[in-house]
């Protein structure tokens, strides 16, 4: 049975697009069949690719993201998908005010499946440098890992 994981961050430019792309490289051998996606509690960058720099970071760790396309999250997305994760605890807060009372995903924050940064935001890169976005690809790529295990197991 496949599972599905969507990331949540602000803009779905930078952060969440990283994740996505982090938990889908990982995946790609040994968990095949899960499902990934990625949406921004805002709606500014609905229609737009990921930020130059978030693709750029990519590429040079071999995946290309060009064409994910950012969007809001919705409604039925906590329904569709088991699990929501998001970025930084802002995100957290907005997902809980707009889950549905009979929603089926489980939603938790990104630095709960890394050992000893649970209750960590993923800080936001987008006002920040290129390094930056390495340190958040670096991040997301170890929650990744764990992420997948963590699939793996349930
Ligand atoms: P993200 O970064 O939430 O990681 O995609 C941001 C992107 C855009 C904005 C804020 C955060 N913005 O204010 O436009």
């Amino acid at each position: 049975m496949s599972q599905s994981v969507l990331f949540v961050c602000l803009g779905n430019i930078c952060r969440s697009p990283l994740a996505e792309a982090a938990l889908r490289q990982e995946c790609l051998r040994l968990e095949p069949n899960i499902i990934v996606d990625s949406a921004g509690t805002g709606d500014w960058h609905v229609g737009q690719p990921p930020d130059e720099r978030a693709q750029a970071v990519a590429a040079q760790n071999g995946v290309d993201i060009g064409h994910l396309r950012a969007r809001q999250v919705k409604v039925s997305d906590f329904r569709d998908f088991d699990y929501i994760i998001a970025l930084d605890n802002q995100n957290l807060r907005d997902l809980e005010a707009l889950r549905p009372a009979r929603a089926v995903s489980q939603l938790s924050l990104l630095f709960d499946h890394v050992a000893g940064r649970a209750g960590e935001d993923v800080a936001d890169p987008y006002y920040g440098s290129e390094r930056d976005f390495e340190q958040t690809w670096a991040e997301v790529t170890e929650a990744a890992r764990n992420i997948r295990q963590w699939l793996a197991a349930g």
